[in-house]
C-alpha cells in the first residue's frame, strides 16, 4: 500500500509521515530530502541553480540514497544535516523547477515507492509520482503557524526571515502543491501530531475494507 502525504512546507508532513510510518511499519520516503540533496550537491560544485541542464545532469549521475536508518547521501557524502540549512530552504526551490530534475527524481521515487508499504511525503506525491495510492492526504495550515513551527526547527533565524524566506517558497513550489482531486485535507493548524495520525490511520483502516 502506497500512503501519500502532500502539502506546504511546515504543514507537518514529515513528522506526520515519519510518526505514521512507524505506527504502521511502513517503510518512509522524504521525497523533499532528494531535492534537498541535489540542492546541495549543486551548491558544493558551484554549479549555476537556475540552469535547467548542468542540474539535470547532475540528478542523472548522483542518485539519492536512503540508508535504513533514514539518513541521505549524495555523491558519497552524508548531507543529512547539511540539508536542513537555511540555505538550502532558499534555493530548493529553484532547482526542484527544473524539468529535467524532477523527471529523474520521479522515476527514482516511483522505483523506492513500489517496494512494499509505504509513506511518501512530497508535494506531488499524489498528483503525480503515485497517482495510484491508496490513500492521499493533503496537510494544510495556517501560514502563522507554519511558520512558527518551522522557526522551532531553525531557532538560528529570526521570525520574520523566515515567515519571508516560507512566502517566497510557497510562491514558487505552488505549481506542484496542488492536492489531488481524491486526496482527503486535514488543516493541522489546532490539531497535535498524534490526533492527524490516528485520523490517517482510521481512514486507511476504512480504504482497506472498503478495498478489500
Ligand atoms: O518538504 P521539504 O521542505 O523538505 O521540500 C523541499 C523542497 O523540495 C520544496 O520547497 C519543494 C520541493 N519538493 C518538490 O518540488 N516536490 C516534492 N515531491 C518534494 C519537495
Amino acid at each position: 500500500m502506497i500512503v501519500a502525504i502532500d502539502g506546504p512546507a511546515g504543514a507537518g508532513k514529515s513528522t506526520v509521515a515519519r510518526n505514521l510510518a512507524g505506527r504502521l511499519g511502513f517503510r518512509y520516503l522524504d521525497t523533499g530530502a532528494m531535492y534537498r540533496a541535489l540542492t546541495w550537491l549543486a551548491m558544493r560544485e558551484g554549479l549555476p541553480l537556475a540552469e535547467a541542464e548542468p542540474i539535470g545532469e547532475l540528478a542523472r549521475r548522483n542518485p539519492v540514497v536512503f540508508d535504513d536508518a533514514g539518513r541521505v547521501s549524495i555523491a558519497g557524502a552524508d548531507v543529512t544535516a547539511a540539508i536542513r540549512q537555511a540555505r538550502i530552504d532558499r534555493m530548493v526551490s529553484v532547482v526542484a523547477r527544473h524539468h529535467d530534475v524532477r523527471e529523474v527524481m520521479r522515476e527514482r521515487q516511483r522505483d523506492l515507492g513500489h517496494q512494499g508499504n509505504v509513506v511518501i511525503e512530497g508535494r506531488d506525491i499524489g498528483t503525480v509520482v503515485a497517482p495510484d495510492a491508496e490513500v492521499k492526504i493533503y496537510l494544510q495550515a495556517d501560514p502563522d503557524i507554519r511558520a512558527r513551527r518551522r522557526q522551532a526547527e531553525r531557532p538560528d533565524i529570526g521570525a520574520d526571515a523566515l515567515a519571508t524566506d516560507l512566502r517566497a517558497r510557497d510562491k514558487l513550489d505552488r505549481e506542484r502543491m496542488q492536492p489531488a482531486e481524491d486526496a482527503v485535507l486535514i488543516d493541522t493548524t489546532d490539531l497535535e501530531v498524534d490526533d492527524v495520525v490516528t485520523r490517517i490511520e482510521a481512514l486507511i483502516r476504512e480504504r482497506a475494507l472498503t478495498t478489500q
